[in-house]
């Protein structure tokens, strides 16, 4: 059992972190921003995270031992409107996180994306060279770089996900699900790849990572790829919808402000060989998703809001 401090607790991967951090036994502290939220066994606090006297008091107030990062602007739409927020709050914020908890001797892991690199080519590894095509994924990279150089004891983990969230439509698989329970017209990619893990898989594997005072570089992903497409399609048969819902399209007829990166898909050996084991697989993970639901686990978030 550690003290974790989880920033970015009202979003996707960091609510779902806190959650299974909570289940796992560990002391949880919460950031959130702007939304409150309350868990069982989580002290939820919210903070701005730009602000270095209030980042202070929270050091004061947690102490904790292990830290996640997961703060961000993580919408790629607002960064492309609003580059200097990206940079604020994606590079220059991580970056300031790091060199405090050096400071504190506390481990640190650092959340950033699959999307640092171009997806031109795919099967990335960590010492391929990355070429981030959007703000955000600029201000990613930035993020990184400022992370490494301030603290060279941080883990780095470059990570792809979806899940159930408190808002109920912040990732791709909600959005499927969504959309065939509405009966909606959808479209799925047929021309990007991905290796997304779902959030409450990726706990274990940042727990584990953290336990083990992994330093450096990581990627932090399903250990197999699928279309966005085929990842639609797949939640339908799931869920017991109708596949065919689902329109398969290319990228370049979507209309998308910012530029998306085809070929996202990342290998996880260095990973593997520092765990001792594989990372989760994706057919898995989507199993685990339709799990979740069952459970009722989409509404327990849904009620977690406080505003
Ligand atoms: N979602 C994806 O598909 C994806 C893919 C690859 C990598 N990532 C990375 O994974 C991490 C988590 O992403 P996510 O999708 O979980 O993010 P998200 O759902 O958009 O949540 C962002 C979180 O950051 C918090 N935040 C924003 N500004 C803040 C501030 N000034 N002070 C304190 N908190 C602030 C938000 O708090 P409030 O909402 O309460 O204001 C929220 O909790 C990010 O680093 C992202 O870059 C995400």
């Amino acid at each position: 059992m550690a003290k974790l401090l989880i920033t970015g607790a009202s979003g996707l991967l960091g609510l779902n972190l806190a959650v299974e951090a909570a289940r796992a036994g560990h002391a949880v502290t919460g950031i959130t921003g702007r939304r409150r939220v309350a868990w069982p066994g989580v002290d939820m606090q919210s903070v701005d995270l730009l602000d270095a006297a209030a980042r202070a008091e929270i050091w004061q107030h947690a102490r904790p031992e292990w830290i996640v990062h997961c703060a961000a602007l993580a919408d790629l739409d607002a960064c492309e409107k609003d580059p200097a927020r990206a940079q604020a709050m994606n590079a220059d914020l991580p970056g300031a996180l790091a060199a405090e908890a050096a400071a504190h001797g506390a481990r640190f892991i650092h959340i950033s994306t699959d999307a640092v690199f171009d997806g031109e080519r795919g099967d990335y590894t960590e010492e391929d060279a990355p070429n981030p095509l959007s703000v955000y994924a600029q201000s990613k990279l930035a993020g990184e770089q400022a992370v490494a150089a301030a603290n060279p004891a941080a883990s780095i983990a470059r990570v792809n996900l979806f899940g159930w969230s408190m808002s109920g439509s912040r990732s791709l698989g909600e959005f499927f699900v969504n959309g065939l329970r509405a009966g909606a017209p959808l479209k799925g990619f047929t021309d990007v790849f991905f290796c997304p893990l779902l959030v409450n898989d990726i706990a274990g594997v940042l727990f584990d990572m953290l336990d083990r005072d992994l330093h450096g570089l990581y990627h932090v992903v399903s250990r197999d790829s699928m279309s966005k497409y085929a990842f639609g399609v797949r939640i339908a048969e799931l869920f017991g919808h109708d596949p065919a819902a689902i329109a398969p399209i290319s990228v370049n007829d979507a209309g998308l402000a910012a530029r998306r990166s085809p070929l996202l898909t990342l290998k996880t050996d260095k990973l593997a060989a520092a765990l001792g084991r594989p990372l989760p697989d994706l057919p898995s993970a989507l199993a685990r998703f339709h799990a979740l639901d069952q459970q009722g686990y989409p509404a327990q978030l849904r009620a977690a809001a406080r505003d």
